[in-house]
């Protein structure tokens, strides 16, 4: 019932040529893939290259955050509707690394992910633990407050393009990845919350995904479980034989 979705985020890796290489790399690849809805996530200023690059494919481009004002003086940052014109179909909200150092707070989480819905961008809502955090035994507290905070106030009618991620912070980048046991459990909190804050149904249809140091070896072990939808890939998303490798692994 819920499609897995498997996405790349390139952080800011690549140039736009460097994007159309990947791209021409790995389409063939994927080609047999299509029960797998596969986003790439490239920097800015590769969206519209990589939009050219995959079109008439079904790989599809998302961005890696975005600002939640239609236009305005807001230096330096990107609009929805922009995106929309571009050709942009996903877009990752409160990644980690935006919380941790471009002050994404919950509330802005929030009126990004209304903002992406008005605009029939798919969204892609990271939510995860700090080592400390887990340590002290808050992970549920934590996924439960930005869980709930994210989805505050939204309409369940409109609700049902929303993704989760679950990214434990202590796991992006560091090769430490979560069991699959322990992704399994806070998939299953986040999916509660869902289903209090929107509805039962919605919890049920929701796609949640995992994140932190997804491999090609680790891809079948996480995404074959019952709560697991799908990966959000960083590092070994930059290399289209290991991305490849993880959407054919997982997909067994
Ligand atoms: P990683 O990054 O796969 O390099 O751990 C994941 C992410 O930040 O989305």
């Amino acid at each position: 019932m819920r499609k897995p979705l498997i996405a790349a985020n390139w952080k800011m890796y690549k140039t736009p040529a460097e994007s159309t290489a990947f791209i021409d790399t790995f389409l063939p690849l994927v080609a047999s893939q299509q029960k797998t809805e596969i986003v790439l996530c490239p920097p800015m200023i590769c969206l519209a290259a990589s939009i050219v690059a995959t079109k008439g494919t079904p790989v599809h481009i998302g961005a890696q955050t975005m600002d939640y004002h239609d236009n305005g003086a807001y230096t330096g940052e990107t609009s929805p509707l922009m995106l929309k014109a571009l050709g942009v179909t996903h877009v990752l909200i409160g990644h980690s690394e935006r919380r941790q150092y471009f002050n994404e707070t919950d509330e802005t989480v929030n009126l990004k992910l209304k903002a992406a819905l008005a605009h029939n961008l798919v969204p892609i809502v990271c939510v995860g633990e700090h080592l400390a955090e887990r340590e002290a035994g808050h992970t549920n507290d934590v996924l439960n407050r930005q869980t709930a905070a994210a989805l505050a106030g939204i309409d369940p009618a409109i609700a049902a393009p929303i993704v989760f991620a679950y990214e434990p912070v202590w796991a992006i980048g560091t090769g430490r990845t979560a069991t699959p046991q322990i992704a399994e459990e806070a998939h299953k909190v986040i999916r509660a919350q869902i289903a209090k804050s929107l509805n039962p149904a919605l919890a049920a249809s929701t796609r949640i995904l995992y994140g932190g140091s997804v491999k090609p070896d680790n891809a079948a072990s996480l995404c074959c479980l019952e709560d697991i939808d799908g990966a959000l890939v960083g590092g070994a998303s930059l290399d289209p034989n290991s991305f490849a490798q993880i959407i054919i692994n997982a997909a067994l």
